[in-house]
């Protein structure tokens, strides 16, 4: 099978290189990535001349830019797999613009492009926080209504709704996963657990939202990767399927964890403003992935966090590098405002 993964140089696009890679030895994959902020090379390092020697490359492109994903599809390919997008909620309040360039428009490039080009199957990595914010009881399922409350989760939504507007239309087999919120190694520490763990590393200031109670479904990446594997081969085209980790945990659950396992003093956290129209809760139901497709987790909360953490005990100049310029800028201006 060969693959175009956009998105590949991020948090979950690497993973997933790096699992289907190590699990299917005649997999070619193609990834394009326009390297933003969020998108690094070290991801990846050693893919190229180890398990991917021969059957992975990387192309530096955008995938709203039609010409270079069209030059790319003429080679032939047998399906999409696309992570790329702004994925950062916070980034979404500040600036919404490139959040609609990347993650709508892009979709549609990229639709258009496996219509032209009659892809096999085209994969949309999506996100639960479509279906918007559950009460203190109840889960999504693939029927929960789309509602969602911030500009991240609104373009995830508009993308959701044109790749099923080009299965309605155009019958392009396409497929749909809504999952829900990843942690492992590479992510970016801007995200909730690596910037916590990376903060408490440094003896930094811990900054939790509101009363740090809302609650997200946390689910290890791998687990993450595994699920989009069963659906990329054997999902029905035409269907979303929700991938959750079953692991409901309030934000201050999350910051205990950390502080405990990095033998770091609760003083670190800060209370700090709320993010506005901050999400109460996710919970995700994910019979239909189980029971149709046969996916299960892998990693319980205890196992992952611990994987986590120790790979970035292990990685401190992959994140020492990254928590400085335009980082460093963005969370002084978010944070500022917070105080
Ligand atoms: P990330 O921000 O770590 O990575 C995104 C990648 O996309 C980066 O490598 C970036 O350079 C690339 N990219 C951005 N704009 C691009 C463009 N125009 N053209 C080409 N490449 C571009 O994000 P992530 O956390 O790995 O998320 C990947 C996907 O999974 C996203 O679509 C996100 O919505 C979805 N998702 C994420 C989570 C989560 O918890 N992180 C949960 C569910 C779904
Ligand atoms: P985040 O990792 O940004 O993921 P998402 O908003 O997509 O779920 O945030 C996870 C939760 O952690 C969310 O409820 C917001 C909260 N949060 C904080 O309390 N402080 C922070 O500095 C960040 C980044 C997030």
């Amino acid at each position: 099978m060969k693959l175009l993964v956009t998105g590949g140089a991020g948090f979950i696009g690497s993973n997933f290189i790096r699992y289907i890679l190590g699990k299917y030895s005649n997999y070619e994959i193609i990834n394009l990535d326009n390297l933003t902020y969020a998108g690094n090379l070290e991801n990846l390092k050693n893919i190229e001349s180890g398990i991917g020697k021969g059957r992975y490359s990387f192309i530096k492109g955008d995938i709203a830019d039609e010409q270079c994903v069209d030059g790319i599809l003429r080679n032939g390919l047998d399906a999409i797999v696309n992570f790329a997008a702004e994925s950062h909620v916070d980034r979404s309040i500040d600036n919404a613009r490139i959040f609609l360039e990347t993650n709508v428009v892009g979709t549609q490039v990229l639709l258009d492009a496996a219509l032209r080009h009659k892809i096999g199957r085209y994969m949309q990595i999506s996100t639960d926080e479509v279906y918007g914010s559950l009460g203190q009881t109840g889960f999504f399922t693939e029927s929960t209504p789309i509602a969602p409350n911030s500009p991240y989760s609104a373009s995830k939504a508009g993308a959701d709704l044109l790749v099923r507007a080009y299965f309605e239309t155009f019958g392009l087999p396409v497929l749909t996963t809504r999952c829900s919120n990843n942690y492992g190694p590479y992510q970016f520490p801007e995200k909730l657990i690596p910037l916590f763990i990376t903060n408490a590393l440094a003896d930094q200031p811990l900054p939790l939202y509101g009363d740090g109670l809302n609650i997200r479904d946390w689910i290890y990446v791998e687990d993450h990767c595994a699920g989009i594997d069963c659906v990329l081969h054997n999902g029905r085209v035409g269907e979303v399927y929700n991938i959750g980790g079953n692991c409901e945990k309030t934000n201050k659950d999350i910051t205990s964890t950390i502080l405990t396992e990095l033998s770091k003093p609760e003083t670190l956290i800060k209370y700090v403003k709320d993010r506005p129209g901050h999400d109460r809760r996710y919970a995700i139901d994910c019979t239909k992935i189980r029971t149709e497709l046969g996916w299960s987790q892998h990693y319980d909360f205890a196992a992952g966090m611990k994987k986590t953490i120790a790979w970035y005990l292990d990685n401190k100049p992959w994140w020492q590098r990254i928590k400085t310029g335009e980082y460093l800028e963005f969370y002084k201006r978010w944070y500022d405002d917070r105080k």
